[in-house]
């Protein structure tokens, strides 16, 4: 995920949910120096907003344009879902090896033994200086673990967030595994984040706004008791790591970038037993929890489809609830 402050995310307020009117309230958004939605390479003033009626927005024009999103085509998103693939299996295997005594470095071997044998590349390995192949985030650490020698006991949580890049481009998931048995606050900060995920899922459909994922996300994980991770969004994602737009998992209805088909990125809110703060450790990447309590995450990617979303790592949240 991103630093949030890695760039500003525009906020063009509310938007209505259909897509009819969505057309015509995008055009309000649109700036007279602006190059113009409909794609001529004109500025608005010097087109379409002297015209009684406007052309159909090219969205992916406009949207590279005025917000650096890469829209995919239909071959990009099968490449993706086909690294989206790999990812799940590695989350697959790397669960069926998590037990008391193995360390995390054993699931980095794993996971990168994986690629290798797939035509993979583990994006994380010297990314921005990150030094292993995988984050694996324990306890009351939220993210950017680094694998090392820690032996896993029983009664942890751990996080597995694997990102392979295969022909070119990327897929992002994780999930939060139990070690043995889970304690009572364990089952609850899982339970309550893949919760948090599935109730963001329903706000995914053209016409709905980033913001509206991020309120469903917080709405839910504050109406349990928990708190949101600030520091760290969803991203999108494509032949790039990360990409616009931010996806925040706090936010108000109706805030920020409208969703549009062809928009592909994760969702990956980290939720928190205790208080929302967070530090980094010496190691300049791990994240945890100011108050040292339990912090868990799910993580998928997602494409805007005309009606709705597909999940290009899809994997069932469900059995992590309750
Ligand atoms: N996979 C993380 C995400 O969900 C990013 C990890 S960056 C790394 O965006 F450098 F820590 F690997
Ligand atoms: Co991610
Ligand atoms: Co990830």
């Amino acid at each position: 995920m991103n630093r949030i402050n890695l760039y500003k995310q525009k906020d063009f307020g509310p938007l209505p949910g259909k897509s009819s009117k969505m057309l015509k309230d995008e055009w309000k958004n649109i700036g007279r120096n602006e190059l113009c939605p409909c794609g001529s390479g004109r500025k608005y003033k010097k087109c379409c907003l002297k015209k009684e009626s406007h052309a159909p927005i090219d969205y992916k024009a406009h949207y590279k344009q005025k917000y650096d999103i890469n829209l995919k085509s239909p071959e990009e998103i099968e490449k993706i879902k086909k690294a989206g693939r790999l990812v799940l299996f590695g989350l697959e295997q790397a669960e069926s090896m998590l037990a008391p005594g193995v360390t995390t470095d054993a699931v980095n071997r794993l996971v990168h033994k994986i690629a290798d044998k797939h035509g993979a590349v583990c994006a994380p390995l010297n990314y921005r200086g990150f030094p292993k192949s995988v984050c694996t985030s324990v306890n009351e650490v939220i993210c950017h673990g680094i694998p090392g020698e820690y032996a896993l006991k029983g009664g942890d949580i751990i996080n597995v967030d694997i990102t392979y890049i295969l022909d070119g481009y990327y897929a992002d998931a994780s999930k939060t595994f139990y070690i043995g048995d889970p304690s009572p606050d364990a089952r609850r900060i899982v339970s309550v984040t893949a919760a948090s995920l599935l109730a963001a899922m329903e706000m995914i459909k053209p016409g709905n706004t980033v913001g509206d994922i991020g309120w469903a996300i917080q709405n839910y994980a504050e109406s349990q008791g928990c708190s949101v991770v600030r520091e760290f969004v969803g991203h999108g994602l494509g032949k790039n790591f990360h990409e616009p737009p931010q996806v925040p998992h706090f936010g108000k209805k109706g805030h920020g970038v409208t969703l549009v088909p062809g928009m592909v990125f994760t969702v990956e809110p980290m939720i928190n037993l205790g208080g929302a703060e967070l530090f980094i450790a010496d190691d300049g990447w791990t994240a945890i929890t100011r108050d040292r309590k339990l912090s868990a995450q799910f993580e998928q990617t997602f494409h805007v489809t005309e009606d709705g979303w597909e999940s290009l790592t899809p994997y069932d949240l469900h059995p992590f609830i309750g």
